[in-house]
């Protein structure tokens, strides 16, 4: 395994990179999620290329990016047993050295959601993701349903830049409990952690509704909250039950649905989503 911390060091390793290279993109801090995404890649190509790069521009003012756990040699060995080609983990100042003043704006399904709970978040994410992709072209590049949004986001950009990659979706890693794997599930205490798992049996409780028959959204989403605040500690600040692709609201479940969650527990912000419609469900 090489460990890259220059572009041009990542680029003449990836001259050498035998057959079509498929890139991970994390923050490190490295979890089965992660190495679920590390997986479907080595799988699926010859080179498998993984950034750790914990990206400033994507963290708003009161948010975590000085507290962001980073265990560059766990991580490391982690990569390494997970069989991992190429690292590339460059420095802040080498991916926004001074004077850089290009970002990338994704609308449409970017203006909701985490878009209006962390203004400025996916600026930050388009932007890094375009560069890392640019710096390692690969043929593939996989993203976690876990963060549904970026996902989504991330495969606009790439379809509207006609960036010649493929993005690929892998699905959630969960604890036996249901609580979505997240790096920063390390900030939970061990009294916040049960409640945790709040999350996931509310949206759990969402699809029984729409496996039962039930067809309005709002109706739903009710069904969810009620699970999300008999929680101890858990504070939602959003539920939404969305079309997959634009990201809007959904009155109505007649296809393709998704319920989309982020509450606060204690100092900790966290996002899930199932979803409502897959097959055989409706
Ligand atoms: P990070 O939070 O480190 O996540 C890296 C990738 O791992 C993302 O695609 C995320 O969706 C996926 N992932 C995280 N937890 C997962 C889980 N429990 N199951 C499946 N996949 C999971 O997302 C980012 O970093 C950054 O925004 C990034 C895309 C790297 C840009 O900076």
């Amino acid at each position: 395994m090489q460990v890259l911390g220059t572009i041009k060091g990542f680029r003449a390793a990836r001259r050498d990179a035998a057959g079509p290279v498929g890139l991970v993109p994390t923050m490190g801090a490295l979890h089965a999620g992660h190495l679920s995404l590390v997986r479907r890649a080595r799988a699926a190509c010859s080179t498998v290329a993984l950034s750790i790069f914990v990206n400033p521009t994507q963290f708003g003012p009161g948010e975590d990016l000085a507290r962001y756990p980073r265990p560059i040699e766990r991580d490391l060995q982690l990569a390494e047993d997970a069989g991992v080609d190429l690292v590339f983990h460059p420095s802040a100042e080498e991916m926004y050295p001074p004077g850089f003043a290009t970002f990338i704006e994704v609308g449409g399904p970017a203006s909701r959601w985490e878009g209006e709970h962390r203004p400025g978040h996916f600026r930050g994410v388009a932007t890094v993701v375009a560069k890392l992709l640019v710096i390692t072209t690969p043929q593939q590049a996989f993203f976690g349903e876990k963060d549904f949004q970026q996902l989504t986001v991330v495969r606009r950009m790439a379809a509207d830049l006609a960036l010649p990659v493929e993005i690929i979706a892998c699905p959630i890693v969960r604890e036996a409990d249901g609580l979505a794997l997240s790096s920063r599930n390390v900030y939970l205490s061990p009294a916040e952690r049960p409640h945790g798992a709040a999350l996931y049996r509310a949206l759990q409780e969402g699809r029984r509704r729409v496996a039962a028959g039930e067809r309005q959204a709002s109706t739903i989403r009710a069904a969810i909250l009620a699970v999300l605040r008999e929680a101890p500690g858990v504070r939602p600040e959003y539920v939404a039950i969305v079309e997959p692709q634009s990201l809007e609201p959904l009155e109505r479940i007649e296809g393709p649905a998704r319920a989309l969650i982020a509450a606060r527990l204690g100092s900790v912000r966290l996002i899930d989503n199932v979803s409502l419609a897959d097959e055989g469900l409706l």
